[in-house]
């Protein structure tokens, strides 16, 4: 069927605007619509479904890891798997469209919904964001790309608005929805908070100027759920969907064109953009590719890749062997973190194995487990320090949950409940061979958990393979290979937003561009675990780096990553560039590019990495464009933001009419 905006009557028209729950008001055409269905992720399924008796039922799915966990994976492949598995439950379930993923920027180590995003680096995260979108869309489903933007607190996120400069807004919050252009996402969705006063859904400079007329966005806008004040103000700002529905939208809507606030042909816009969309959904070739029952082990697949190894005094890979007594305790350990609260979350079907279940069938240790103290239960304590005294090694699972990392409010602290530091703390007396496990969405101050333990693991929400990924880690089955995508610094108080969450009608962005490492940089601050930061078992050597200029400010960087350990694994090389001597202030070192590579024992490969235009460019306020400077650039390559092992400078030169008039420095000295 061919669906044309001047087949539909005025009051058609007008409800089309309009959405309805998770899907639209398709009843009221007659046949004529298409019917869609929209489910959330970012971490596998989460719709609802009526049975006949009107009662709701949550469809049950693969709780998949979560987009944080995803970003410590660096792995474009895997993110693109990510994605295929969730569409082929959307697949399976007739959903058209999945919300997701979130690109939004850690900016705030606090943020409530970080677990739901990729990185405090806009590079990282608009790479993996791609591939995710590349792996869902390739299935026959959409996406929604969400919240656009500027939407990195969640305390008074309907309310609170960013105080964001150009230079940012650009680089920093804007770049990743800018680089997921390229896998072409069928809608975008606008953010519930202002940014800079006026809401994101009704802001005309960020949906018409930047997302249409920058970034050339031709898919569908729609706003977060209730995310509309002013429906036709929205209308003008170039937001086509308004979800859900509301009669007060439509109603709004209705008056605004009687009185001439807005015209039909802007009615007709943004209905010409949801009719493609439904035209999308209702022509898109839907594939399902992997079966249900592999789908916990893909799970599992790309959690290991996505926990990262901190810490390990030589305590790490367990042997595992007969005469070994390993103790596992915590809560956490039985019935694991897997992800956070609010939309996300995914009721999955899945029997997740206790942790020293998943050791048991892959060791022949002898493994015990128990409960420990958590916030419900004190009582098991005595039993834990037996278990731990007769053990040889103790693993702890220690985190938080979704009632503490969930849409709609930011967290108070970066440190773990009381009681589960003073335990690991009397567990010492016990046992010193601890290995800690963290789970949780985002940044933990692990400062109380330190002198007690020797070694660290952060699983972050890792999905429903938690388990098994943690034991094949744990006795070296997989060699760890995530890194971390956000900073840990050394508590809060020494973070970028000092625990600033806003004063309820605006939040700062005074850091400017220097957001997460970047800022750490600048001013020279010693953090507690880097960006970009991970061990591996196996050990990687960096030499022989080469940098060949293709172009104006195109280059290949290649240089020669080698295994010199016994044990295989993969190594994430990390590609930063900095401007020598710049016009405007810039970063000390900015993401560009990576490359995770599996290497065998002794092997060695050559990483090659592109760079272009982008790589280079500022955004320009004074230009109003991105703009490249000539002139001397760093390439430095490291196996972490602060662990640098080859450097390299570049010169580019662009033609003399793409650079400002005069060079400051030049004037100084004078001709
Ligand atoms: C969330 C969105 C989600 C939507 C629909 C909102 O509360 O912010 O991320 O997609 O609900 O469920």
């Amino acid at each position: 069927m061919e669906l044309k905006v001047e087949n539909l009557t005025l009051d058609e028209k007008l409800t089309l605007l309009c959405g309805k729950e998770h899907t639209m008001n398709i009843e009221h055409f007659d046949g004529k619509l298409p019917k869609i269905t929209m489910s959330d992720g970012p971490h596998g399924l989460r719709c609802v479904r009526r049975d006949e008796n009107g009662k709701s039922h949550a469809v049950l799915a693969t709780a998949m890891p979560s987009l944080g966990v995803i970003a410590n994976s660096w792995n474009r492949d895997l993110a693109k798997l990510d994605g295929e598995v969730i569409a082929d439950e959307c697949v399976e379930n007739s959903i058209d469209l999945l919300l997701a993923p979130g690109v939004n920027i850690k900016k705030n180590p606090l943020g409530g919904r970080n677990f739901e995003y990729f990185s405090e680096d806009p590079f990282l995260t608009g790479t993996l964001a791609t591939s995710y979108i590349e792996g869902v869309q390739s299935h026959g489903v959409g996406v929604s790309v969400k919240h656009f933007c500027a939407n990195n607190y969640e305390s008074d996120r309907t309310m609170q608005s960013s105080e964001v400069d150009e230079r940012s807004l650009r680089e920093i919050y804007v770049k990743p929805f800018e680089m997921t252009m390229e896998a072409k996402p069928w809608s975008v969705m606008a953010a519930y908070n202002p940014v800079n006063g006026v809401y994101a859904c009704e802001n005309e400079k960020l949906l018409r100027k930047i997302l249409r007329g920058e970034l050339g966005y031709d898919g569908l806008i729609l706003s977060d759920w209730n995310a509309v004040h002013n429906a036709y103000k929205s209308v003008r700002a170039g937001l086509d969907l308004r979800m859900p529905f509301n009669k007060n939208n439509y109603a709004d809507l209705k008056n605004a064109l009687e009185k001439g606030y807005i015209t039909e042909a802007q009615i007709d816009e943004a209905c010409g953009y949801i009719l493609e969309f439904l035209q999308k959904c209702a022509t898109a070739e839907k594939k399902c590719l992997t079966k249900k029952e592999e789908r916990h082990a893909l799970a599992a697949k790309i959690a290991s890749e996505g926990i990262v190894l901190l810490r390990n005094d030589d305590i790490l890979p367990l042997k595992g062997d007969k005469s070994q007594k390993i103790a596992v305790i915590g809560a956490y350990s039985a019935l694991p973190a897997i992800g956070g609260g609010g939309s996300s979350a995914v009721p999955t079907f899945a029997k997740i194995p206790f942790l020293s279940d998943a050791l048991k069938e892959r060791c022949s240790a002898e493994i015990g487990f128990e409960v420990g103290v958590n916030s419900v239960a004190y009582s098991n304590a005595k039993d834990a320090y037996s278990l731990a005294y007769k053990s040889d090694v103790v693993i702890v699972v220690v985190g938080e949950g979704g009632d503490r990392l969930y849409e709609g409010g930011d967290r108070e602290t970066l440190i773990l409940r009381a009681e589960q530091r003073l335990f690991v703390r009397e567990l010492a007396k016990y046992n010193e061979n601890i290995v800690l496990v963290v789970e949780s969405g985002g940044v933990i101050d692990l400062t109380a958990f330190e002198p007690y333990v020797k070694a660290i693991i952060y699983a972050g929400y890792a999905g429903e393979g938690v388990n098994e990924a943690l034991a094949d880690i744990i006795l070296g089955k997989t060699s760890p290979s995530g890194k971390l995508a956000e900073t840990f610094p050394l508590s809060i108080e020494n973070s970028v937003t000092k625990g600033d969450i806003g004063d309820g009608l605006t939040v700062s962005y005074s850091e400017g561009v220097f957001v997460g490492y970047r800022y750490y940089d600048k001013h020279n601050l010693p953090v507690k675990y880097p960006f970009g930061f991970g061990l591996s078992y196996a050990k990687f050597e960096y030499s022989d780096l080469i940098v060949e200029k293709t172009g104006d400010t195109d280059f290949i960087v290649s240089y020669k990553v080698k295994n010199t350990s016994k044990i295989g694994g993969s190594e994430i090389s990390q590609v930063y560039i900095r401007e020598v001597v710049p016009l405007v202030a810039r970063p000390i070192r900015e993401l560009k590019g990576f490359s995770k590579d599996y290497l065998a024992a002794g092997e060695e490969k050559t990483v090659k990495i592109k760079l272009d235009y982008s790589s280079f460019a500022f955004f320009s306020t004074a230009y109003d464009k991105w703009f490249v400077e000539n002139g001397l650039f760093e390439i430095s390559v490291g196996a972490s933001s602060r662990d640098i092992r080859l450097n390299a400078t570049v010169s580019v030169e662009l033609p003399e009419e793409h650079q400002p008039s005069r060079n400051r420095m030049d004037s100084m000295i004078g001709d």
